[in-house]
């Protein structure tokens, strides 16, 4: 039976996209080098789906490891999840960014070519849109000077995607822009893991929660929104999952040999919006407190979803107290 190669696979996204695809009846193969999941999440993923997966300690930058997976394996499509993603980190180590993001991509490509695979869906970001001038931010805008060289890297892998797919007769690739992932599996069993202090909100929100961190730090209360805070589209992470099985079979009947998506509910919700809802779903008042803007954030961003509701036929169906419900069942199973 033909596979779909699952890269990055024992991650946040890459873990909630692998349960959906195993439940949906796709035999996958997750490859992971472990630099930001556990292995106990293969565990966790064989006891939610009641199947076997297959898992691959490999490094996307080591040619022959990955060249070993595709000769062992008939793999059919390719859904690529790995990179490396923390915002700041990578203003620190730009060139571990470079390296590890587009010689992975670049690998992953070289092994389409010579095992003829035309289905490539590649995980992107709204960061490559920047503060867009105006909103919701359709997949017409313009992608903006990166912000960071996480950002960039997602700017230029969407650009050698795209180059190659249009040296290639079938070969078929879509990229999915994701705005703010947030919540977990409906099991408390998979959910975001961050290392180390949270960069994301939610899961800061959930750890000052469970009492792990003192108290929430609200980046700017001036900002010209309704309430001074932030605004994000914020995606339940099960919605975004299943996203990519929609693109997947997108990807069998597209006309395009490229295409690109905005993975969003299309609502925005701000900082202390966020943290209200947090308070209602665990019944906790959350210890916060206003401080200034953290350097590179946006003031707003939320999608316009028209056209992966008109081209994947998909719409996100959760909403923020669901995230909120099920990240913190998630931190509470952490504990
Ligand atoms: C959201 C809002 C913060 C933490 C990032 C990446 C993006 C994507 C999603 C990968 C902002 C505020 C946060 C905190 C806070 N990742 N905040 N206190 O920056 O919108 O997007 O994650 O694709 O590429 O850039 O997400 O969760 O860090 O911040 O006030 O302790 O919450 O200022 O306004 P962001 P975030």
């Amino acid at each position: 039976m033909k596979k779909v190669l699952v890269t990055g696979g024992l991650g946040f996204i890459g873990s909630h996209t692998s349960v959906e695809l195993v439940n949906k009846g796709y035999q996958i193969i997750i490859v992971d080098n472990l630099s930001n999941s556990k292995i106990e999440v293969h565990d966790k993923l064989e006891q939610i789906t009641s199947k076997q997966i297959t898992f691959h300690d490999i490094d996307l930058t080591d040619r022959e490891a990955v060249a070993r997976i595709f000769h062992e394996n008939e793999i059919e499509s390719i859904i690529h999840f790995a990179a490396f993603k923390a915002v700041g980190e990578s203003v620190d180590k730009p060139l571990d960014y470079y390296r590890n993001n587009i010689d992975s991509l670049i690998n992953l490509l070289e092994m389409c070519d010579s095992h003829n695979i035309n289905k490539f869906v590649f995980s992107s970001s709204c960061t490559v849109y920047g503060q867009p001038d105006k909103l919701p931010v359709t997949e017409s805008f313009p992608k903006m000077q990166a912000e960071s060289p996480y950002g960039n890297t997602k700017q230029i892998c969407e650009e050698i995607i795209e180059d190659f797919s249009k040296s290639k007769k079938r070969f078929k690739a879509i990229s999915l822009r994701y705005f703010n992932p947030a919540g977990a599996h409906e099991s408390g069993l998979i959910g975001e893991l961050p290392l180390g202090v949270p960069n994301n909100l939610v899961p800061f929100i959930t750890q000052t929660g469970a009492g792990l961190r003192d108290k929430l730090n609200v980046f700017g209360g001036d900002y010209n929104t309704h309430d001074g805070t932030c605004i994000r589209d914020f995606i339940h992470v099960v919605d975004l999952a299943i996203a990519h099985i929609s693109a997947l079979e997108y990807a069998e009947k597209m006309e395009e040999n490229y295409d690109f998506f905005n993975l969003g509910t299309g609502k925005g919700y701000s900082v202390i919006e966020v943290v209200k809802s947090f308070e209602k779903v665990s019944g906790l008042s959350l210890n916060y407190q206003i401080v200034g803007r953290r350097s590179g954030d946006i003031e707003q961003i939320y999608a316009d979803t028209s056209k992966a509701k008109e081209r994947l036929g998909w719409v996100a169906e959760l909403d923020l107290d669901s995230m909120m419900e099920s990240a913190w069942r998630w931190q509470k199973n952490l504990q």
